[in-house]
């Protein structure tokens, strides 16, 4: 840019300002030949050049979709794929197969790999059976096979994200999807099972017509209505209400989300009434009083957290940047001259050039390495949080062993669950702290310091001193619904 110190500014400015110009022209012009191939090559991929087959609301085949979309379809069929990355990808183990699990491959045991999570889920179906999860292709037979079946009578709750379920929801509902929903919930396992034909598939997430993306999981929808009416925002419809920038992430948040089955029915319910962070999820289970199981060593009600990817990738800076879930795992990619999206969903880091380097001017090594950084720093972080719970559990066992009553333990049991819960927020997260760092570590240096509180509040206790309980205080375990109001608790 010249400036009043430069020689001969009159012509010096005069060629700065047709050159501004000329480039802001030149600039435009391609950006909107830029916009218009876009857009064409957008609906040049929705709307093939032959519709080979027809497809309807009933059409649940996905190979049937492929004859229209083979790109897509292409891509849907790689994710049985299994590479590793240093905290995530997929890896597969060979086994001997026998009549009851016909596999000869099955995911990485991650009890094996470190025991500690056998201590914290102590008496819970998980302590039994829980692999390192795998692409999309598998997620119907992973789910039938593992031990956790054999421990425990699982309901049909199960299979709402496990398999494409919007034509089976129709007709068990007479054509009403939420009556469906409410039908299979309520079945055994093996029942809802014998129902289920194909893992998550195209009907799940696109309008057979115009595939646009939508919304099909009942307790999505109910779990979003719920969270928009806690900000003030009254009747959400998600698939009304939502962008199409939104639904990039919404299709995903269907099933990557933490869950718990509420009362008798078992129906599928995402605890977001109270918002979508992990503080606002707590509150709510201590209000309804829920608990996942009571620890078979020390006898606290406890909590399981469940992939919440959704949710903390909505506390984080690419979320906040509009960056969807689709940006990263699912990236613009070329075919030939077709420009798709890639539907071999998986680790972006085994596809950092389409899933990072278009918004990020970094090279290949230094995006692998800082997000491997923010990793490593979260595992760090993850094995002193649980190292802590662990000492505390261990301490617990040893005061009941020595005859502590639980009116003794209670305040130490309430740290359990919340230190617990904190915890295993991140360890269930699959991006090992990635998609939102800071939160990540806020919530295990909450939880490390909740378990070290409950190891401080079990000494006192015993030593008949007053204790504090865990932050927000559980419903006392006394209080039903026809109950007086429970009687104010302190708490620090
Ligand atoms: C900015 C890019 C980005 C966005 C946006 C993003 N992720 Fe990720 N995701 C990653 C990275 C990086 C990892 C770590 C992969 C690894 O360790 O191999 C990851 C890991 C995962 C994993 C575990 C994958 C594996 O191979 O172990 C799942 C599941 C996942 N993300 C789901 C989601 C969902 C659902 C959303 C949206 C709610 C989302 N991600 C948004 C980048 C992203
Ligand atoms: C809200 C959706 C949802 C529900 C309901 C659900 N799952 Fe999953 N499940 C997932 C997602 C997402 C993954 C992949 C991420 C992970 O493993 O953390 C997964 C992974 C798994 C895996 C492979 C990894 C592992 O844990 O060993 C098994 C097995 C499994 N689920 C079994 C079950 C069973 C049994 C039930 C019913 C008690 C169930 N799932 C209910 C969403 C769900
Ligand atoms: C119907 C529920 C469902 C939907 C919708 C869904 N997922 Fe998954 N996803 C799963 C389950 C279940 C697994 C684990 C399967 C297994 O371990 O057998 C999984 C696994 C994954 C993995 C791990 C792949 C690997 O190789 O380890 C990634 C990454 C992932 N999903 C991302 C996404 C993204 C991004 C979206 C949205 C575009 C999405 N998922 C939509 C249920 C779902
Ligand atoms: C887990 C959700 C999910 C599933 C399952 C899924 N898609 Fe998609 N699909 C997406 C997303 C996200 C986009 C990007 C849409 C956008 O940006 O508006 C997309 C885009 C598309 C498009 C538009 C062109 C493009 O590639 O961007 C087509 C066509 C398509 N998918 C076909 C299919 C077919 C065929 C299947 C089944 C084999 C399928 N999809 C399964 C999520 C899904
Ligand atoms: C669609 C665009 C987009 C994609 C794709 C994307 N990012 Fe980002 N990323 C951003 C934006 C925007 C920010 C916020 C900071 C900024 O404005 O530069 C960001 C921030 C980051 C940060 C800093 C995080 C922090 O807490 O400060 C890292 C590291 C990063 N991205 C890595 C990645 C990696 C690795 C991938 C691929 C897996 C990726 N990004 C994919 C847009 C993107």
């Amino acid at each position: 840019m010249s400036d009043a110190s430069s020689p001969s500014p009159a012509s010096g400015r005069g060629r700065t300002v047709i050159l501004t110009a000329l480039v802001a022209t030149v600039a435009t012009a391609a950006a909107t030949a830029m916009l218009v191939n876009i857009f064409e090559r957008k609906q040049e991929s929705r709307t093939p050049v032959v519709r080979v087959v027809e497809i309807t609301d009933d059409t649940e085949d996905p190979a049937v979709w492929g004859q229209n979309f083979p790109l897509e379809y292409d891509g849907y069929r790689r994710t049985v794929d299994q590479v590793r990355t240093r905290f995530g990808g997929s890896e597969g183990v060979q086994r001997t197969p026998t009549a009851a699990d016909p596999r000869t491959i099955v995911a990485q045991s991650r009890l094996e790999e470190d025991p500690r999570l056998k201590t914290m889920w102590s008496g819970y179906a998980f302590a039994v059976d829980f692999r390192e999860e795998r692409g999309h292709a598998y997620m119907l037979d992973d789910q039938t096979f593992t031990d956790r079946q054999n421990v425990v009578k699982q309901p049909g709750t199960c299979m709402n994200c496990h398999a494409s379920t919007y034509v089976m929801f129709k007709k068990l509902g007479n054509g009403d999807l939420t009556k469906g929903f409410e039908a299979m919930n309520q079945m055994p396992y093996s029942e809802a099972r014998k129902l289920a034909k194909h893992p998550v598939g195209c009907i799940d997430c696109h309008d057979p017509v115009s595939m646009a993306l939508r919304v099909t999981k009942p307790a999505f929808m109910e779990g979003m209505k719920a969270m928009k009416a806690s900000q003030g925002v009254a009747d959400y419809d998600v698939n009304r209400d939502a962008s199409r920038q939104e639904m990039r992430a919404f299709v995903c948040g269907q099933c990557h989300v933490e869950y718990y089955f509420k009362g008798a029915e078992k129906r599928l319910t995402y605890p977001w009434a109270k918002g979508l962070n992990i503080d606002n999820m707590m509150e709510y289970y201590q209000e309804v009083g829920h608990k996942d199981w009571v620890h078979k060593e020390t006898g606290a009600p406890v909590l399981k957290a469940q992939h919440p990817e959704f949710e903390l990738w909505n506390q984080g800076i690419h979320a906040r940047s509009g960056v969807m879930c689709a940006d990263c795992h699912m990236p613009y990619t070329r075919v030939g001259g077709t420009k798709i999206s890639d539907h071999h969903v998986r680790s972006p880091l085994l596809n950092i050039n389409r899933a990072c380097q278009t918004c990020h001017k970094w090279s290949e090594e230094e995006l692998k390495s800082r997000a491997e950084s923010i990793q490593a720093r979260t595992y760090r972080m993850r094995n002193d949080a649980m190292d802590a719970l662990v000492a505390l559990i261990e301490d617990v066992k040893a005061a009941r062993a020595a005859g502590a009553t639980d009116a003794q333990l209670e305040a130490a049991w309430s740290y359990q669950r919340k230190g617990q819960f904190y915890l295993d927020f991140v360890e269930a997260e699959n991006s090992m702290g990635f998609h939102a760092p800071g939160e990540a570590a806020r919530i295990l240096g909450d939880s490390i310091n909740a378990t070290r509180q409950g190891q401080i509040a079990l000494r006192d206790s015993l030593a008949g001193k007053p204790v504090t309980m865990a932050t927000p205080a559980p419903k006392p375990a006394a209080a039903t619904e026809a109950a007086p109001a429970p009687a104010a608790r302190k708490s620090n």
